[in-house]
């Protein structure tokens, strides 16, 4: 493939699904365990509910029964882009186990980690496989065991996060087509790393000095404030490189970390309250996992349907951030 070509060749949404631990965690559980309610909890987050995995379940098996459900009955996938920052093991990644789970033989293989931004910088690097030539069918899955890292005593943080997995897969094919995923808009800001941090675990302090440095800590009313800007900010910067007017979007499926994170940046933006996708109340902040199961969930219950206009924007510990656009293609 030319070179010239191959920056002509767009990544095409072709396939979606999600996947969900069975158990599911009420505010109610939560509230009979720490002090909080059921009421501050649906209030100050719009959550009611989780999902937790089970004992023996981690990232692996929701990757891959996302990843299936996103290829389909005959699928096949010549690159897997996994975004998760809860692999199953430090090394190696997660994605080569969930390729050969799928049967994708020697696919290439890798993990993505951008916490809750991860999926769109997977899309981003899938597309930029596909690009330049060096993939024709990729699947990007994002899937995080959030609840591992959560301190089970914080009742700032364990009401927020639950589990999950979600994907796409994406196909070569042109730029104008429906489904075609772009421009992104990609961005970090490291300096602010400790607003959400986990401690130990990695190459820095390997074993906890304190048990407890091996949950995420969190500075809640700044990481609010954060996604708030940087969500809109990258939004208006995507829409400007697409072309595209605030009132060309029909769906805004942010990152579901907070219903009022979402309506705020909503509002920020100067979109209407009923563009916003969410499903927080059911899932909760499910990290990587979010944006795809967002989308799984609006299609299911014909929210989101093919010829809408998709504005896709997620935020994250890093601090990352970033967004892309498509028009909702016709999955079969
Ligand atoms: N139940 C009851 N009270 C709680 C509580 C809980 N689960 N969690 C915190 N509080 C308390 C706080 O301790 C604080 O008490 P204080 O005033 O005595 O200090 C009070 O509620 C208000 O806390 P504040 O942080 O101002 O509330 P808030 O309206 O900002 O909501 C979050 C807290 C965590 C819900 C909110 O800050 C948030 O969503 N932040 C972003 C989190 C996020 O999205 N993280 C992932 C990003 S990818």
């Amino acid at each position: 493939m030319s070179a010239v070509r191959s920056q002509h060749r767009a990544a095409v949404v072709a396939g979606l699904g999600g996947a969900l631990p069975e158990h599911v965690v009420t505010n109610h559980e939560i509230a009979a365990r720490l002090d909080t309610t059921d009421e501050w909890i649906r209030t100050r987050t719009g959550i009611r509910e989780r999902r937790r995995v089970a004992p023996g379940q981690s990232t692996v098996d929701l990757a891959e029964e996302a990843g299936r459900a996103a290829l389909g009955p005959d699928g096949h996938a010549d690159a897997v882009v996994l975004a998760t920052s809860t692999a199953d093991q430090l090394c190696p990644a997660t994605a080569p186990q969930v390729a050969a789970r799928l049967g994708l033989g020697t696919a290439l293989a890798l993990d993505v980690n951008a916490v809750c931004s991860g999926f769109v910088y997977a899309l981003a690097t899938a597309a930029g496989f596909i690009a330049g030539g060096m993939a024709e069918r990729v699947l990007v899955i994002g899937a995080d065991v959030f609840t591992s890292l959560v301190d089970p005593d914080d009742r700032t943080t364990v009401p927020i996060f639950g589990d999950g997995g979600g994907a796409v897969l994406l196909r070569a094919g042109e730029p104008g087509e429906r489904g075609a995923l772009g421009p992104f808009d990609l961005h970090s800001e490291g300096e602010l790393a400790k607003l959400l941090w986990v401690e130990a675990g990695g190459a820095a302090q390997r074993v906890p000095e304190n048990p407890k440095d091996r949950f995420m800590v969190m500075q809640g009313t700044a990481v609010f404030r954060q996604a708030c800007a940087r969500m809109a900010e990258s939004s208006r910067a995507v829409l400007d490189q697409a072309g595209w007017m605030v009132g060309d979007v029909d769906r805004f499926v942010g990152h579901q970390a907070n219903i009022r994170i979402l309506q705020a940046t909503a509002k920020q933006l100067g979109m209407p309250a009923d563009a916003v996708v969410s499903n927080i109340d059911r899932v909760g902040n499910t990290s990587a996992a979010s944006i795809p199961l967002a989308l799984a969930d609006a299609v299911a219950d014909g929210t989101l349907t093919p010829g809408h206009r998709v504005l896709l924007t997620a935020f994250g510990a890093g601090l990352t951030w970033g967004s892309t656009v498509l028009t909702w293609p016709e999955l079969s």
